[in-house]
């Protein structure tokens, strides 16, 4: 794929898909991060000479305009962390995009609506990709998060302009290259959540491409009963006990160590400070839920930890959301941080609650990059190709 410096884009009017579907609250953004992420490649394309035209999708109208989900609220949220004025287009193609892009003065910022207010976005259709097509002179993607998307705005119209990555798109791919694709080795990777059917191919697919892989918060209580582990009142997807056998299996082949709790945190309520208490991993009470892994299995992760060159993380090793059964996910997070920054680890983390889980751990900082993606970071970690990444090389 080309970068922004293999484009020209003085006097062009620069179509720019980028990913400001940020978290929004009676109306005001709650969280500005994907925001701020994209003001490198806005800069850039400014003081180049072009003109920035920004293309985003917000939540999910499913083709409908619907009112509530209009980007004409992100407007003041984009100003004040362009610190630029922006002017609004109140549809993403024909007479009032144009007018939107005649009326900008040099140094503004065009944003149109919703791509998704049109049903041939999601349909990938072409007919749309061509008039967003017919708004601008050079196509820039900017929006990793939504690259797994093969949808008119990240994917069709790449076809049909001069094409580039980003800034953000740019750092994302490379930052995941350096994490999975051709990682410094040995790598360790951590994986939580909830459910092991969520994540069925991610975990399938690490275990041929990593030295170590963590299993933690719910899906691990899954592994658990796989290996005939009672494990009373937990979150486990008995069903899914013969698929987590298998991922077993494929590690052993593999020459992947998996760990998995080998002491707990058990509680009789899912309630924050709920009393609790640590326990071997085959003694969790009938009546009890595991919440967390234990500092015994934290001490074995960190023991691992330093060993590695590179960390990839996705999803919390348990109920992080409720103190104290955050504690593995902070203190695994926190030894992270301090590897990284002593500059003897790689970590890179991607995906909604990881992302706030490491910034509640106050280790963010010091990873060496966290995605803005969650679904796009999932698919990349399955080892899927992603259509909005590979549109920008054919
Ligand atoms: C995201 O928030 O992960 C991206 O913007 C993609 O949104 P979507 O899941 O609605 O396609």
């Amino acid at each position: 794929w080309n970068s922004l410096d293999d484009v020209a884009l003085a006097g062009k009017v620069v179509l720019t898909r980028v990913d400001i579907n940020v978290p929004m609250e009676d109306g005001k953004v709650t969280d500005t991060t994907r925001i701020d992420k994209i003001l490198p490649t806005v800069e850039d394309i400014i003081a180049r000479g072009g003109k920035v035209v920004l293309l985003a999708h917000f939540d999910r109208p499913k083709g409908k305009v619907v009112p509530e989900m209009s980007l004409a609220q992100v407007v003041p949220a984009l100003e004040a962390a362009l610190k630029r004025k922006v002017v609004f287009g109140t549809d993403c193609i024909g007479a009032p995009a144009k007018a939107a892009i005649a009326a900008a003065a040099p140094g503004d910022v065009v944003l149109l609506e919703n791509t998704r207010f049109h049903a041939g976005e999601e349909k990938n259709d072409p007919a749309l990709a061509a008039d967003f097509a017919k708004l601008g002179d050079v196509y820039v993607n900017d929006a990793f998060s939504a690259a797994h998307r093969a949808h008119a705005s990240t994917e069709g119209l790449a076809r049909l302009l001069p094409k580039a990555a980003g800034r953000l798109m740019e750092a994302e791919l490379k930052a995941l290259d350096a994490a999975l694709g051709n990682p410094a080795r040995p790598v360790m990777a951590v994986v939580g959540g909830a459910k092991v059917s969520t994540k069925l191919e991610l975990l399938g697919n690490l275990v041929s491409k990593v030295e170590h892989l963590v299993i933690g918060g719910g899906m691990a209580n899954t592994f658990l009963v796989a290996q005939g582990v009672e494990v009373g009142k937990s979150l486990a997807e008995r069903d899914m006990a013969a698929t987590a056998r298998e991922i077993l299996e494929k590690a052993k082949e593999a020459g992947c160590k998996i760990y998995l709790p080998v002491d707990v945190v058990v509680a009789k309520e899912f309630k924050a400070n709920a009393p609790s208490s640590i326990v071997v991993v085959t003694a969790c009470p009938e009546d009890g839920m595991i919440l967390d892994a234990g500092s015994e299995t934290v001490a074995r992760i960190k023991a691992a930890m330093a060993h590695c060159a590179t960390l990839i993380w996705n999803g919390p090793l348990g109920a992080f959301e409720l103190t104290p059964f955050d504690a593995a996910t902070n203190a695994t997070a926190k030894e992270a941080a301090r590897l990284t920054a002593a500059g003897h680890l790689i970590s890179v983390a991607g995906g909604g609650d990881t992302v706030a889980a490491l910034n509640q751990a106050g280790a963010a900082e010091d990873f060496t990059f966290i995605s803005t993606a969650g679904g796009a970071f999932l698919e990349w970690m399955e080892g899927k190709v992603l259509p909005g990444v590979a549109a920008l090389s054919v």
